[in-house]
C-alpha cells in the first residue's frame, strides 16, 4: 500500500519563486523573469548598494507594490493547511515576498531575507518596512538602512541556516516546490534530505538541474499538483 502525505511526521517544504508564480509575482529566470528584465549586479548585491543606494531602494521598492497587489494562491493555502493536519511541517522558501506567512503558514524559514525588512547594519537593528516612512531609508541612527534580504555574494543568516539544516536532516518527506535549483547554498538543500532518508518529491511545470535527487516528480502548476498530492489516498510512485 503506497502512501499518501498524511502518513508523515515531519515535513519539509522548501520552495522557490514558481509557488508564487500564480499569485501575479514573477519569477527570477525564465520568459518575463525578473532577471530578464534587471541586472542583479545592478539592483541585487552590496557592490551595487554601496554604489547607488537610492537606485537599490527604488528597485525593491518597485518590487514590494508588486507584490503588495497580489495574494496568497491556492498552493500557498494548502501548504498552511497541511501544516495545521500534520504533526511537524517546516516551510524553508527562498522567497522574500512573505505569501507564505499571508496564507496562514507560522513555521516559516526566510532563507533569503523579506522586502518586507530593512536592516541597519550600524546598530544591526532590524526595521519593520511599515515603520518607515517612504523615501528616507535611512536610519534614525543616519545611517542607511538595507533591505534586509540574502543578495548575490552575501553570507547567510546563520540562525536560518541552522534551523533549515536541523529540519532537513529530521525531515521524512521533503517537498520542493517551484524552483529553479541554480542558486547555492540553497540548491543544495535537497541533497542534505536525501542523504538523511526523506521521501522527495519535486514540484515543477519543467525538469530541473535537481530533478534526479526527486523520486516522484509533478510535472505542474504548484497549486495543482499540491491539490493532487494532498487529496491523494496513495501516491503512486512512493515507497510504500
Ligand atoms: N508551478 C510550479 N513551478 C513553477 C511555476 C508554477 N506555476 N511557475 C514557474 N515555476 C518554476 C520554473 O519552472 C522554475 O524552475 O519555478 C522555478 C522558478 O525558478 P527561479 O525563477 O530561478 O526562482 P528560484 O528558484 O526561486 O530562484 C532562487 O535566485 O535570484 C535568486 O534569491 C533569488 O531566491 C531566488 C533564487
Amino acid at each position: 500500500m503506497g502512501k499518501s502525505l498524511r502518513d508523515f511526521k515531519k515535513v519539509v517544504i522548501f520552495t522557490g519563486a514558481g509557488i508564487s508564480a500564480e499569485s501575479g509575482i514573477p519569477t527570477y529566470r525564465g520568459k518575463g523573469g525578473t532577471w530578464d528584465q534587471y541586472n542583479w549586479e545592478d539592483y541585487a548585491c552590496q557592490a551595487a548598494f554601496y554604489r547607488d543606494p537610492e537606485k537599490v531602494w527604488e528597485f525593491h521598492e518597485m518590487r514590494r507594490a508588486t507584490v503588495a497587489d497580489c495574494e496568497p494562491n491556492e498552493g500557498h493555502c494548502i501548504i498552511a493547511e497541511m501544516e495545521a493536519e500534520l504533526p511537524e511541517l517546516t516551510v524553508v522558501t527562498q522567497n522574500i515576498d512573505g505569501l507564505h506567512q499571508m496564507a496562514g503558514s507560522k513555521n516559516v524559514l526566510e532563507f533569503h531575507g523579506s522586502l518586507w525588512r530593512a536592516r541597519c547594519e550600524k546598530e544591526n537593528r532590524i526595521h519593520d518596512i511599515s515603520e518607515l516612512e517612504m523615501e528616507s531609508w535611512k536610519c534614525d541612527c543616519g545611517a542607511w538602512l538595507r533591505p534586509d534580504i540574502v543578495w548575490f555574494g552575501d553570507g547567510m543568516k546563520e540562525d536560518v541556516l541552522g534551523k533549515a539544516t536541523k529540519a532537513i536532516r529530521q525531515c521524512d518527506l521533503f517537498i520542493g516546490i517551484g524552483t529553479s535549483g541554480v542558486v547555492y547554498p540553497a540548491a543544495s538543500l535537497p541533497s542534505l534530505a536525501l542523504e538523511n532518508g526523506a521521501t522527495m518529491i519535486e514540484i515543477n511545470l519543467e525538469q530541473t538541474p535537481a530533478s534526479a535527487l526527486y523520486e516522484y516528480c509533478a510535472r505542474g502548476p504548484a497549486s495543482q499538483m499540491l491539490q493532487d498530492l494532498w487529496e491523494a489516498e496513495e501516491i503512486l510512485g512512493l515507497n510504500p
